[in-house]
């Protein structure tokens, strides 16, 4: 089953950061403190854990299971392990969600750019609160500014996949991983002790459970699974790519536990400094962009300079936390269509990142210009964010877990999870337990749920 020349990762750090590059992103430091802003809080948090504890982690083994035994892109995966049934059905379903996303996802990660050169240029400092929030409207609502940015950032991440596998994506992600991180907990500790931080602090810790509705469920299920790269072969492909002796157990934990991490200390950066300077948590989208460059100049503003060290720095590495994500949506994508069309890797990536640059210029109209211009009550950029994270993605996610707790053979299971006998895995009989009922009635819960609601 084994395809010789299929690229591997070198080695064992490599694997689980170039999975946690690409399950740190936007997502964690963009994504999460405003779905918790708008979803009220620390009860919306604890949902959140629950989520990934319960539905996340053994999901993201789940795709390991599948990407490591078939060794080929999403789609294939399921023609290798169930050839001739639909299976492969949740194969395509998750490309077309790693497009979808990829086209979003590329317009926050083009305004990163944008706040880095703002950064290098000193233009945060000496603003109000105020200024931070007109000035953001106005770079979001400008017909051109951010399309230039998104396109830049499509073809970064376009050269990166045509270099290949080991290269591209390990490389990058063994020195930005660690630093974003280092750089994080600074970031904590500026902001937990701006004055009336304390509030920021509550809003997350303090939970208030009288809001907790079916839209809560779906939303932390959705931003789970986003967090994570589940639900559309992300990591089905990356595992794909592991080599034999991966423990897969280890490297969902790790992966899942650093994914967590980061999120819960974002919340604990643009909280407490949102509410220091009074920005509603429920601003939405445009949350990181109004509040961190209060934090850098409030935080340092005794210290003019390491304001805007830290303040280049945070956007940069941010920036760079997306692309080892748009990496990992991209080659999903393409792994697809060069394995499965038999055309050139090369010419597939370019397929993608035209693609993806013709639906990320709508969706980043969508915020301004074409404003009006809505579907279901929201515009291109909301739309693709509800189908994907809200849909498609619990939706991919139900199925991989049917498909390993009842599909799949036991015995191969058995010997992906424990490295054909090797390795003791004491939760092994849990597992399998969520993965057969659990996640797949839990999932199945909140989506009737929600139709209800509609
Ligand atoms: N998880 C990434 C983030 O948090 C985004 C991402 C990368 C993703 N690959 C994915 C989301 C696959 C869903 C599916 O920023």
């Amino acid at each position: 089953m084994m395809k010789s020349g299929r690229a591997n990762f070198g080695s064992k750090l490599g694997v689980i950061l170039a999975s946690a590059g690409s399950a740190v992103g936007l997502g964690n430091i963009w994504r999460f403190p405003y779905e918790t802003g708008n979803y009220g809080g620390a009860a919306f948090i604890l949902i959140y854990l629950g989520c990934v504890l319960l539905l996340g982690l053994p999901i993201m083994l789940a795709e390991f299971i599948i990407g490591r035994r078939s060794r080929a892109n999403t789609a294939g995966a399921y023609q290798v392990l169930a050839p001739g049934t639909h299976w492969r059905w949740v194969g395509r379903m998750g490309v077309l969600a790693g497009f979808m996303i990829l086209s979003f996802y590329s317009v926050v990660a083009g305004w990163t750019l944008e706040y880095v050169f703002e950064a290098l240029g000193n233009g945060f400092a000496g603003k109000t609160p105020e200024e931070y929030i007109q000035s953001f409207q106005a770079f979001s609502g400008n017909p051109w500014k951010p399309i230039i940015w998104l396109v830049l950032f499509l073809l970064g991440t376009h050269f990166i996949i045509v270099r290949g596998v080991e290269k591209g994506i390990e490389k990058s992600s063994k020195i930005m991983m660690p630093m974003l991180f280092v750089l994080i907990l600074v970031l904590v500790g500026c902001s937990v002790s701006l004055p009336g931080a304390k509030s920021g602090i509550e809003f997350l810790l303090k939970p208030d459970f009288s809001k907790v509705d079916g839209n809560v469920f779906l939303g932390a299920m959705g931003q789970a699974f986003f967090s994570l790269s589940l639900g559309m072969g992300c990591l089905c492909t990356y595992a794909s790519y592991f080599s034999k002796d991966t423990n897969l157990t280890r490297t969902a934990f790790s992966v899942g536990l650093i994914d967590t991490f980061i999120a819960i200390l974002a919340g604990f950066i643009i909280f407490p400094a949102a509410f220091s300077v009074g920005i509603q948590p429920d601003a939405g989208p445009s949350l990181i962009f109004i509040t961190l460059p209060n934090v850098f100049q409030q935080a340092f503003s005794g210290a003019p300079w390491l304001a805007y060290i830290f303040s280049v720095l945070f956007y940069v590495l941010l920036a760079l936390a997306a692309l080892t994500s748009t990496i990992s949506m991209h080659e999903v994508v393409t792994a697809y269509l060069h394995e499965e069309f038999k055309i050139s890797r090369k010419r597939a990536a370019w397929f993608v990142t035209g693609g993806c640059i013709f639906f990320g210029v709508l969706c980043s109209l969508s915020l301004g210009v074409t404003k009006g211009f809505t579907v279901f009550g929201m515009g291109m950029f909301d739309l693709f964010d509800f189908v994907t994270a809200k849909i498609i993605l619990p939706l991919g996610g139900m199925l991989i877990s049917i498909f390993v707790g009842w599909y799949l053979d036991k015995k191969l299971v058995w010997e992906e999870i424990t490295n054909d006998g090797t390795l003791k895995v004491r939760l092994y009989k849990v597992i399998l337990f969520i993965l057969k009922y659990i996640a797949p009635i839990a999932i199945g819960i909140v989506f009737i749920n929600e139709l209800k609601i509609l």
